[in-house]
């Protein structure tokens, strides 16, 4: 179901190089929530894929690459899609590969056949788009028989709200007006209905939350995202929370 929601998408057209390199803007925990989230990634496509060259993987939403050049450098054929230009921009300067195939698109309308990937990741993604049933509904449509679905995305509560958009407004500075939008977080339950829609069936999933112990009385005082700040994984889905699903066999 499409929600009417003022979801600022055009932010990522204008971060540039700041992608990587700012610690004043919330950009910086997304940067350090990709740490924990590319190994997890990374070792359950190990483990469902002992051919690693042979992976065929699509990240959606893939902004400036911060897992497609991640998965790249461990050998898998990666292609990066994203609605931003600028984003993309950037994430092939940072491909140390020279392999990844950055390709703007929407993710509503994916240019690819059906069953062309092995794997599909939409990570930090669902949320920013209106239908995501329908982006789901996509991302299957080109996954493989038997592929995989990654996903990241925010759990919709009244402590989420507080948490992931209060809070982070108050204490990162630059933090853009309507980044995220409460209405447009996911609880699991309805991302599980939604994959059960597109032939997905829900494997595995885990909560994700700060190490307070990483927060500084400077940075919160300054606004300022450390750089040491850094993401555990946690049972509860209260908040952050990724995951993965199978598409069925047939
Ligand atoms: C929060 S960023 C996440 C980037 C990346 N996945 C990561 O985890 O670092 C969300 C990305 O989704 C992209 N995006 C939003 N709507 C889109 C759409 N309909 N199709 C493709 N990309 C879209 C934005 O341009 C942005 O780069």
């Amino acid at each position: 179901m499409q929600k009417n929601t003022l979801i600022d998408n055009d932010l990522y057209n204008t971060l540039g190089e700041r992608w990587y390199t700012a610690f004043d803007d919330p950009v910086a925990v997304l940067r350090a929530e990709s740490r924990v989230k590319a190994p997890w990634v990374l070792e359950r496509i190990k483990a469902a894929f002992p051919q690693i060259p042979l992976v065929k993987h699509l990240d959606v939403g893939c902004g400036a690459g911060f897992l497609s050049n991640h998965l790249a450098q461990e050998g898998l054929q990666v292609t990066g899609l994203d609605m931003s230009e600028e984003s993309l921009k950037v994430a092939g300067l940072h491909d140390s590969t020279g392999t990844v195939r950055y390709v703007q698109g929407d993710a509503y309308r994916l240019p690819f056949s059906n069953e062309t990937f092995d794997v599909v990741s939409a990570m930090d993604f669902l949320e920013h788009v209106e239908d995501p049933g329908r982006a789901i509904s996509e991302m299957s449509r080109v996954l493989k028989p038997n592929g995989l679905l990654f996903f990241h995305t925010f759990n919709r509560n009244w402590l989420a709200h507080l948490v992931i958009i209060k809070l982070v407004e108050f204490l990162v500075k630059n933090t853009p007006k309507n980044m995220h939008v409460i209405e447009l977080f996911i609880t699991p339950e309805e991302l599980i209905k939604m994959c059960k829609s597109s032939q997905l069936s829900v494997q595995e999933m885990t909560g994700i939350r700060p190490r307070f112990s990483t927060l500084t009385v400077k940075s919160i005082l300054t606004g300022i995202v450390p750089e040491k700040f850094s993401f555990k994984l946690t049972r509860s889905l209260k908040l952050s929370y990724m995951g993965v699903a199978r598409k069925a066999r047939t």
